[in-house]
């Protein structure tokens, strides 16, 4: 899939995270007030212990902010963090060496946690019950086991497919929270906090144009408010007015509502070429050239969260609002469930 304006994913220019708009405390972390009202808790009762934060498990779509808050809490626990992801500790030894490299209290962050190889997942549910490393040492009949205490230390693991993580893994967090899609309020703040920290000039009108079009993703509102501010340079506007953001977004054809091609390519192709559904994830991918992996974590997220597709066990359903958004007569096939 060509890079996309409106991914919630790091595109290959960003690979360096845009370390100045990353909130850094909790009370920089604008919107999931439940999951910061939660973790202040822990924290603070934590921090009186004298203890680590228990293990923490963050999921839900990317470009939510799940990296940014594994960093906030080491920084509101004040511990340093070490950050590694699931495809990048392929033996059991490489996980052996970052554990032991852990201080007292420190975090270990692990993104795509759910791609945890199954003999390192073995050497990890000890660790962080018991914060023991069982290492097997040497060969054939002189091998023996010998066990390492580690200073107790939390995990912070994220995911986008909570899904794929096996049952015993999760069960060795203590606490886990599920990031939501922003409010259109909490969008908005974002949006502002952003270009206060970037200087670019933007009303409330422009604001809120950006914050809508943005799929309810920190991520992509940063993004945008970058292609909106080229755009407002070269046609000479002094402030991102909403007028100014809605031409610079329709260039990029994001939507009134942050849908782009590919997003109207899915609902189109289940609408004309599925009669509306049920059809299966991946029949929809394999008809329009795309991994179904792309489809199912990028853009059904948000397509059900605009409540434009549900999911049924025989498959995926464009309900009467999509077709609408598409301004297609709504026609549902004979197959079709009664929905909505
Ligand atoms: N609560 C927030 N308030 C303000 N900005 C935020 C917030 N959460 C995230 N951001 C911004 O969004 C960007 C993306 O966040 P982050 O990298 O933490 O997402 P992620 O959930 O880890 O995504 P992925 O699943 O793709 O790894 C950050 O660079 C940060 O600037
Ligand atoms: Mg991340």
């Amino acid at each position: 899939m060509d890079e996309r304006v409106i991914s919630p994913e790091r595109l290959s220019e960003e690979q360096s995270p845009d370390v100045g708009l990353r909130p850094r405390q909790l009370s920089e972390y604008i919107g999931q007030e439940r999951v910061k009202d939660n973790l202040s808790i822990c924290i603070a009762a934590a921090r009186q212990r004298s203890e680590p934060l228990d293990h923490t498990l963050l999921y839900g779509p990317p470009g939510l902010g799940k990296t940014t808050l594994a960093h906030v809490i080491a920084t509101e626990m004040g511990v340093s963090i070490k950050v590694t992801s699931g495809p990048a500790i392929e033996r059991p030894g490489d996980l052996a060496a970052i554990l032991t490299n852990l201080r007292q209290g420190d975090v270990l962050f692990i993104d795509e946690i759910h791609r945890l190889g199954h003999t390192v997942e073995e050497i990890l549910y000890p660790a962080m019950e018991d914060f023991v490393l069982d290492l097997i040492i040497g060969k054939g009949p002189s091998a023996r086991n010998i066990r390492l205490r580690l200073p107790p230390f939390t995990i912070v693991g994220a995911t986008t497919r909570i899904a794929m993580m096996t049952s015993p893994l999760r069960d060795r967090f203590g606490i886990v929270y599920r990031l939501d899609f922003y409010d259109p309020k909490a969008m908005r703040a974002i949006v502002r906090r952003s270009a206060a920290i970037l200087g670019i000039a933007v009303n409330d009108g422009g604001t809120a144009t950006i914050a809508e079009r943005a799929r309810g993703t920190p991520r992509v509102a940063n993004r945008l408010l970058k292609r909106v501010r080229d755009y407002a340079q070269v046609r000479a506007a002094t402030v991102i007015s909403s007028g100014v953001a809605e031409q610079a977004l329709n260039l990029l054809e994001v939507d009134n509502l942050g849908l782009d091609e590919i997003d109207r390519k899915i609902l189109d192709a289940i609408i004309v070429k599925f009669g509306g559904g049920p059809v299966g994830l991946e029949t929809i991918a394999a008809s329009l050239s795309e991994e179904a992996d792309t489809i199912m974590d990028v853009c059904e997220p948000y397509l059900l969260q605009l409540g434009f597709l549900e999911r049924t066990p025989r498959g995926r359903v464009a309900t009467r609002r999509a077709y609408e958004h598409l301004g297609v007569p709504y026609a549902p096939g004979p197959e079709q469930p009664a929905l909505l």
